[in-house]
């Protein structure tokens, strides 16, 4: 069973706004995906109608075989939501707000206790663990937003700009604490965000979706295969020989671009026999950065 799946998916706000359209895709249990797109792409949108907050106008979804908007309760047992702003007791402790979520899903007094210290020294918040959290600064608050959605220990997370208005301090702890989750816990994770050199470092496959539709979706390669045909070849030498086909971008920096990287070996032996001293030679694949402003409105502009 797929731990998420959209069929022809679509949302209109009441007002007209349609915020989804025709959006279809699945997530296998374990994955990290990365739901990348600009302000206003209908992000959000999708996470809330993945947790019944909304209802589809057309199509459907499915949380691990649940369909939020007929059984919510089955789909909020199995997943917890992080949203941009936590809210939670102001006037309740750290761990008084766990347990509160805890016992909220059902879970026996001893053993929410439990879960809640746990999570609480997971997050490195134990010292804070028994103030009020009026007192918390935001990054610990969206510390403590992401223990409480781990508190009834669900299979799919979604965690939607789970680092926004954080320092890059905040931002760097709470990314590694994603990071950490992800690849020991092999939870599900559907995660929305802005910063793509991050995602790139925790997502195992990517969706981009632009003003409500979904402009591709796939793992760093294929959207590379679908994006850019060429590589760029780098090499450092001394001395380039004429006619080899490369421009120069630096005192010792050439640059040429290839089809694949089976081409660099011939590339290396002809410079090499035309009298090339070469000291370094990389390959340089598109990242997602390249990739998403080639793909969304801002970088097509750019490029024509
Ligand atoms: N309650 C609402 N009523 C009407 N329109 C809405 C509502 N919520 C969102 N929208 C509109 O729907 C579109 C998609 O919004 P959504 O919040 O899903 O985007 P997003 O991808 O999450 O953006 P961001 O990156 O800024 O968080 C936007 O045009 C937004 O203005
Ligand atoms: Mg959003």
């Amino acid at each position: 069973m797929n731990a998420v799946e959209l069929h022809n998916l679509s949302k209109t706000y009441p007002g007209g706004k349609q915020a989804v359209r025709d959006v279809s895709l699945s997530l296998e249990p374990g994955e990290v995906f990365g739901f990348l797109g600009p302000n206003g792409a209908g992000k959000t949108t999708t996470v809330k109608l993945l947790n019944g907050m909304l209802t589809p106008t057309e199509g459907t979804c499915r949380v691990l075989g649940a369909d939020p908007a007929r059984e919510p309760e089955k789909v909020h047992a199995v997943s917890g939501v992080v949203t941009e702003h936590a809210r939670m007791y102001d006037n309740l402790t750290g761990m008084q707000n766990l347990i509160f979520y805890a016992e909220l899903f059902g879970l026996p007094a001893d053993e929410a206790a439990g879960r809640a210290e746990a999570l609480l020294r997971e997050m490195e918040l134990e010292e804070a663990k028994d103030r009020k959290l009026a007192a918390w600064s935001t990054g610990m608050r969206q510390r403590l937003s992401l223990a409480r959605a781990l508190i009834h220990g669900p299979k799919i997370l979604f965690l939607d700009e789970p680092t926004s208005g954080l320092d890059p301090e905040s931002a760097q702890n709470v990314n590694r604490m994603i990071r950490e989750m992800a690849r020991n816990s092999g939870i599900t994770v559907f995660l929305c965000t802005h910063q793509l050199r991050y995602a790139q470092e925790i997502c195992t496959r990517y969706g981009l979706i632009e003003e409500g539709q979904l402009l591709a979706s796939g793992t760093l390669d294929e959207l590379r295969a679908e994006t850019f045909s060429r590589i760029t070849l780098q090499i450092r030498a001394g001395s380039m020989p004429p006619g080899m086909g490369f421009r120069r971008t630096g005192a010792l920096e050439y640059e040429t671009s290839i089809r694949s990287e089976e081409e660099i070996p011939e590339i290396v032996r002809r410079i090499a026999a035309a009298g090339g001293d070469i000291y370094k030679v990389e390959a340089k694949q598109p990242d997602l950065e390249e990739i998403y402003f080639a793909l969304t409105a801002p970088g097509r502009e750019r490029l024509q």
